[in-house]
Order: structure tokens, then sequence, then C-alpha cells
């Protein structure tokens, strides 16, 4: 398949070129303003674009974007527009109202639109959630993620697009609401600045609830000292997602080779070190070529937005407030 990568020199984006070199997709175009992505689009057989306007797209088959998440939505709409599958970065909008219009867009268009999610792809999360849903009814659930962040910089820590909550917690929401089923509503959330001075939150802290009575609590934290533990998956270059569940038939965490059920250590087959966005590209693809339901829908995206936004509602103390501040 014909890719381009929109914004092929971030975190993600690179990520991305790397996953389809790897997968020998063929990678037409690299689209990023940033130094390096000549030398980048060299080594992978492609050319070097410094605007989406200079994307010849008659070239392109499909394309993945990773931006300013203020960028997605009309890159999303003009490669569907001309009948290009795209793979975007989470969130897919700035807020959830555009979040709304792109899923009723995607109803419009004939190509898959996937949002990037990739913890749903992920082998390692999906056998987690498997033995979860083989242990009765659902009553609680913890998703945490601590990332080591020696500062708070770039975009990440902007207003509106930046921090802990919309960067990492997001994952988190997503996970919540697929493990739950049911809408959920937060109790409570807290966005606070504990370690660092910056114009958004460094730790959000949600309990929420779903109609049924499902309890689902998120810690998100960027820390220069996040606790180190064993359990859980790596999730960026240095902080860990961990999960732990309680149903009807006992508990469950998740492990870095497996999970622990009910005290007993399960190992899950080709889950370690495995590159997730391998297997996310790899699930786009099919669903192009094969009609497998996507795994996770525009629709999932808004629903993770507008939790988001639920959350920030009823935050009981505004981003922004410091705290404490390390030197
Ligand atoms: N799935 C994940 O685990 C994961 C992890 C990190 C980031 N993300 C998401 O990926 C997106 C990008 O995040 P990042 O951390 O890679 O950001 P980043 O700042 O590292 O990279 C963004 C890139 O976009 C480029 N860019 C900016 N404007 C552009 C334009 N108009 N055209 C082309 N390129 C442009 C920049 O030069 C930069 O190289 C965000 O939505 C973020 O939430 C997802």
């Amino acid at each position: 398949m014909r890719f381009a990568v929109i914004g092929s020199l971030g975190w993600a984006g690179s990520r991305h070129v790397n996953a389809l070199a790897e997968m020998g997709q063929d990678i037409v175009a690299l689209v990023d303003p940033g130094e390096g992505c000549a030398a980048q689009a060299v080594k992978v057989g492609a050319k070097a674009l410094r605007s989406f306007d200079e994307l010849d797209l008659d070239t392109i088959d499909a394309a993945t974007l990773a931006l300013p998440p203020h960028l997605h939505p009309e890159f999303t709409r003009r490669l569907a527009r001309a009948g290009k599958h795209v793979m975007c970065e989470k969130p897919i909008a700035p807020d959830s109202t555009e979040a709304m219009a792109l899923v009723e867009f995607a109803k419009t268009v004939p190509v898959t639109i996937m949002p990037g999610y990739l913890l749903r792809t992920n082998p390692h999360i999906r056998g987690f959630l498997d033995a979860l849903r083989g242990m009765g009814s659902l009553r609680r659930v913890h998703l945490s993620t601590n990332v080591r962040k020696p500062s708070m910089a770039g975009w990440r820590s902007e207003p509106v697009i930046g921090g802990a909550l919309l960067v990492n917690a997001i994952h988190q929401m997503d996970l919540a609401t697929w493990f739950v089923g049911e809408t959920l509503t937060p109790r409570f959330a807290q966005l606070d600045n504990v370690h660092f001075e910056a114009p958004t939150e460094d730790l959000f802290f949600t309990s929420l609830v779903s109609p049924s009575g499902v309890t689902a609590s998120i810690l998100s934290s960027w820390s220069p000292n996040p606790p180190i533990c064993d359990d859980g998956l790596m999730i960026t270059d240095a902080g860990r997602l961990r999960i732990e569940a309680e149903t009807d038939e006992g508990s469950i965490i998740l492990t870095g080779t497996g999970y622990r059920k009910n005290g007993e250590d399960v190992a899950l087959p080709g889950v370690v070190g495995v590159n997730q966005f391998i297997k996310e590209l790899e699930h786009f693809i099919d669903s192009i070529e094969n009609g497998t339901p996507l795994w996770v829908t525009v629709k999932d995206n808004y629903d993770v937005q507008k939790l988001i936004e639920d959350c920030r509602a009823v935050a009981i103390a505004p981003a922004g407030r410091v705290a404490k501040r390390v030197a």
C-alpha cells in the first residue's frame, strides 16, 4: 500500500515511518517542515515535502497523521475526500465538537478513518481484556500512567492541546470506556501542578462511574521521579501503564509479560517488546483490505474527547495552579 506520513519527524510520526518501513509498505512521501525530513526520506526511499499542499494525493492510497491535534481534522477531511484512507493519531480533533463533526463526516466517505489509540490493537492489552472478560462482572478498574519528565516543554504543555490529561490519560480514558463498555461519568477530577510550573497540569486523577455501578479510576502523572515497579506495560520511553481490576470472580493485574489473575502469573505469547505501531498499522491495513471492522472508531475518539471535557468541567482545581516546584 502506498503511504504518506504527515508530521514524520515527530515522536509519533517517526514511529509510523519506522513501522511502515519495517512492514515493507511503500512510503511515497514524508511531510514535515522540520529540519531532517530530507535525510529521513532518503532512508526510506520517499519524497520529502515541507507542506501538505505539496503532496500529490494521486500517488498515495493512505496516510498517517501525527500532528499537533488542531491540524488533524482539516487534513483528515482533505485526504478522505480524495478517497485516501487515514490513520490519525489521537486525539483526532482539538475538542469534542470537532470530534463529533468528524463522526458525521466519516459516515459520508467510503474510506477507512482510524484514530490512533494504539493500545486497542496491542496484543498484550487485548490478551489482558480477554482474561478480564472471562472473570464475570467487572466491579472496579484502575489505570495509571507514570511518565518520567525532566521538564515540561513544547506543545505538550500548551493549554488546550497539552497536559497530562490530553496527552497521556486520553489512552487510559479510552481503555476505561472500552473495558467497562458503558458511559462513564466523573464523580470528581483533579488537574494540578505537583512538580512543574507550567500552563497545563502535570497530574490528572479522576474516579468515574457507569450506570450499572462499575468504578474506573485513572491517574496520569508527569514527574522527574516516577515510582519504579515491574508490573505494567511500557508505553513511552520512560513511563509505565499499570492496570488492576476486580470482578465478581477475583482480581487481575497487568504484568510485564501478561497478567496476574488471582495471584497466578500467566504469560501471553509474543507480547514482550512488541512494536505497537506495527500492530496498529497491520490492523488499519487489514481493515482496508479485508473489511475487518475497526477495533477503534471515530465515535470511540469522540466518546473519549467528551469524557475529557466532562472531567475538566468537574475538576476540583483548575489546571495551572502550582502546588510545588522541583528545583
Ligand atoms: N499513540 C501514541 O502513543 C502517541 C504518542 C505521542 C504522541 N501521539 C499523538 O501524535 C500527535 C503528534 O504528537 P508528537 O508527540 O509526535 O508531536 P511532535 O511535536 O513530536 O511532532 C509533531 C510533528 O509535526 C510536524 N508538523 C507541525 N505542523 C505540521 C504541518 N502543518 N505539516 C506537516 N508537519 C507538521 C512538526 O514539525 C513535528 O515534527 C499528537 O496528536 C499526539 O497526541 C500519540
